[in-house]
């Protein structure tokens, strides 16, 4: 298969297919997931790990799905989020923030996010709440909830217990950054119950996106030879959306670096 990777996630186009592959022959265009070594331009992926791509998703999108996308909907599965909740996701405008938020909003949730003041106008574009974070963040979310809080999930990993506790949250509706870790640690197993696990969350989340359900914001999209460049950019813990590698990408102009949105600001 031919691709455009990065470590976990492939996405291409089949070139050679064997017995077993016959819905993804050789032109077929695909997704998948991969434990390690998808930094490459050719490697063979188990017909277990792989969905069509939709036509109508960029290749950057839908190569950016697979482990914040199935993280995202494992979690909200997880917490049964539904049309009678408020909600707080912490990091909202982050890569699995922002993808939770808004399929929270698809499920007819409230939603508020946490997140610094650059990004408000880009969750209230998403329809929902933002809060900025630090100091005083309770107060802060009980006035733009207007009622109880019922689910809270803590992305960024800092007094996200105590928050919900001071939130009234219920007993069972809070997610630790913990508990998403536990989560990418099982979609990152290889056995073939966990890959096939995987692979029904990428089929899910990537039918979402389809049908745009949510929308993957991408705010870095680097050259190969630029890896390092991309993981000093996530390093920064503010970039927006996705920062995504590619191994030939068609556009050599950069897209903005996440890290120049986030000086930008300040
Ligand atoms: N991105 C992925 O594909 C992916 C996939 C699976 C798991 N994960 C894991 O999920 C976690 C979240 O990753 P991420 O990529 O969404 O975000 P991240 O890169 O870890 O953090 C970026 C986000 O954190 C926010 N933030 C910064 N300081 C904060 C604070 N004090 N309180 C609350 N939020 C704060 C930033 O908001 P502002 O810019 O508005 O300040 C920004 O939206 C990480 O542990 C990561 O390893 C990521």
């Amino acid at each position: 298969m031919a691709k455009k990777p990065d470590r976990t996630k492939v996405e291409g186009i089949v070139v050679a297919s064997g017995e077993n592959a016959r819905d993804f022959p050789p032109g077929t265009e695909v997704v998948g997931h991969l434990r390690s070594g998808a930094h490459a331009t050719f490697i063979t992926v188990p017909v277990a790990a792989i969905v069509h791509k939709p036509k109508t998703l960029t290749w950057e999108a839908a190569g950016g799905l697979f482990l914040a996308g199935a993280t995202a909907l494992d979690t909200l599965d997880t917490l049964k989020i539904g049309a009678d909740d408020t909600i707080v996701i912490s990091a909202a405008a982050g890569g699995v923030g922002s993808i939770e938020a808004q399929l929270a909003k698809h499920r007819g949730a409230t939603v508020l996010g946490t997140c610094g003041e650059r990004n408000f106008d880009y969750l209230r574009q998403l329809g929902i709440k933002p809060v900025r974070y630090g100091e005083g963040i309770a107060d802060r979310i009980r006035r733009a909830a207007g009622g109880p809080v019922t689910a809270l999930i803590d992305n960024f990993g800092q007094d996200g217990s105590d928050l919900a506790e001071e939130l009234g949250v219920p007993a069972g509706r809070y997610r630790s950054s913990a508990d998403r870790r536990d989560t990418e640690v099982r979609l990152l197993q290889n056995d073939p119950a966990s890959v096939a696990y995987g692979t029904e969350l990428l089929a899910r989340v990537t039918h979402l996106a389809e049908k745009r359900a949510f929308t993957l914001l991408i705010s870095g999209l680097y050259a190969l030879d630029d890896v390092a460049s991309a993981y000093h950019d996530l390093e920064k813990l503010h970039s927006r959306g996705k920062v995504l590698l590619g191994t030939h990408l068609v556009n050599s102009r950069r897209i903005v670096k996440a890290r120049d949105i986030y000086e930008a600001g300040r």
